[in-house]
């Protein structure tokens, strides 16, 4: 049988871990490194799917967490699946909802089984097991879809992590099981272990045995230093197979991008560029940009001088700044199509810095003369 995605290396970046590659899915063939915006209620929060299509948007991330409990995955369904309900024919990732688990519901108890919580909407008692993350992601019909994972705080002690890390491992061959659609759903296993490199040795050993399509590097970006994470990732990506994708969750700032390409890193996906543009907040070549600021009343440029999307081409600052006071909705659509822009740029940029052999290079200026070290 033929793997529901399949990623092809194209080319290896001359000085540093980068890849080039392809990524085939049911819905179009995608270049990567890549960054997925993430769309939790199966809708990037103000952006319609045609903005997504202008801006290059490739696949987009869904939260079965979310859709489990709202509307429920036999409604998405009956609809014709993600695709359909939300008129997106490019690709859909879905989170299982382990992570959303852990950071939004409370009085959780995990055990063998599953995990046991407080619904956030309506703190009625459910429960979420391997198998039945597999069988609402089967009926969600994302082209990507994860295990079900346990996400620890970073800094656990190293026995905690030791024990979740082989949860994680057993998780992953029940779902493994539990699948109905490898033929064209592909699940991706989660490699986790925290800052324990022995950990993450017996993490992606256990689920590379298990021959997933795809790879994922969970337990990141949640309170550790950049440092910490770069340190993590730079033992951990080669620990994977070269002919499989990997995909770092959860990580969304312009520096962790580029650094974790630099380490072999093909996908990611993050909240922030979204999320920061609905309190008016902007990401630029020159860094952050808070359009709300008073200091921003009487200025007529673009958000940044050097973007080329449709916002910088025709809005000025003074105009976006008062619709965000105001609370005109047009507003934050107007600056969370910049900042999915600007990060769907620079990855485009880093695939040519990828071809050009130049990613070093690239880096520098991005991070020196634009000056990203305070993000
Ligand atoms: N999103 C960000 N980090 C994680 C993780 O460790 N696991 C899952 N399932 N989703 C994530
Ligand atoms: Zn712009």
């Amino acid at each position: 049988m033929e793997p529901a995605v399949k990623y092809t290396l194209l080319k290896k970046e001359k000085h540093t871990g980068a890849r080039l590659g392809l990524l085939e899915t049911p819905h179009g063939t995608f270049e990567t490194p890549m960054f997925m915006p993430v769309g939790t209620e199966a809708s990037v929060k103000n952006m319609a799917p045609e903005d997504l299509d202008k801006i290059g948007a490739s696949i987009i991330l869904a939260n079965t967490y979310h859709l489990w409990l709202r509307p429920g995955e036999d409604i998405v369904q009956e609809a014709g699946g993600l695709h359909k309900f939300m008129n997106w024919d490019k690709g859909i990732l879905t989170d299982s909802g382990g992570f959303q688990v852990f950071s939004l519901a409370n009085t959780r108890d995990i055990t063998e089984a599953g995990v046991h919580f407080k619904n956030h909407l309506n703190g009625r008692r459910e429960f979420l097991s391997p198998e039945k993350a597999i069988k609402i992601e089967n009926y969600l019909g994302p082209d990507i879809m994860m295990s079900l994972d346990e996400c620890p705080p970073f800094f656990e002690s190293y026995d905690y992590i030791k024990k979740s890390v082989a949860r994680t491992s057993r998780w992953a061959e029940r779902g493994l099981e539990a699948h109905r659609n490898p033929d064209w759903q592909a699940l991706f296993g989660i490699v986790q272990g925290a800052g324990f490199e022995d950990l993450r040795k017996q993490s992606a050993q256990d689920l590379v045995s298990m021959d997933f399509p795809g790879y994922s590097i969970g337990g990141l970006s949640v309170g550790e230093s950049k440092d910490e994470m770069n340190r993590v990732l730079d033992f951990t990506t080669p620990m994977l197979p070269e002919n499989k994708p990997r995909y770092l969750m959860g990580v969304g700032t312009a520096d962790s991008l580029i650094d974790g390409v630099i380490r072999g890193i093909d996908m990611f996906d993050c909240v922030l560029p979204t999320r920061i543009a609905r309190n008016g907040t902007c990401m630029t070549s020159h860094g952050r940009l808070v359009v709300k600021n008073a200091k921003y009343a009487r200025d007529f440029s673009p958000l940044d001088d050097n973007c080329d999307c449709y916002v910088c081409r025709n809005y000025s600052r003074a105009y976006i700044r008062h619709l965000i006071n105001a609370n005109e909705l047009f507003g934050t659509h107007l600056t969370s199509y910049h900042n999915l822009y600007f990060l769907l740029n620079l990855m485009k940029g880093v695939r040519q810095a990828i071809r050009d052999d130049n990613l070093l290079e690239f880096r520098e200026h991005v991070f020196e003369d634009y000056g990203f070290n305070q993000e």
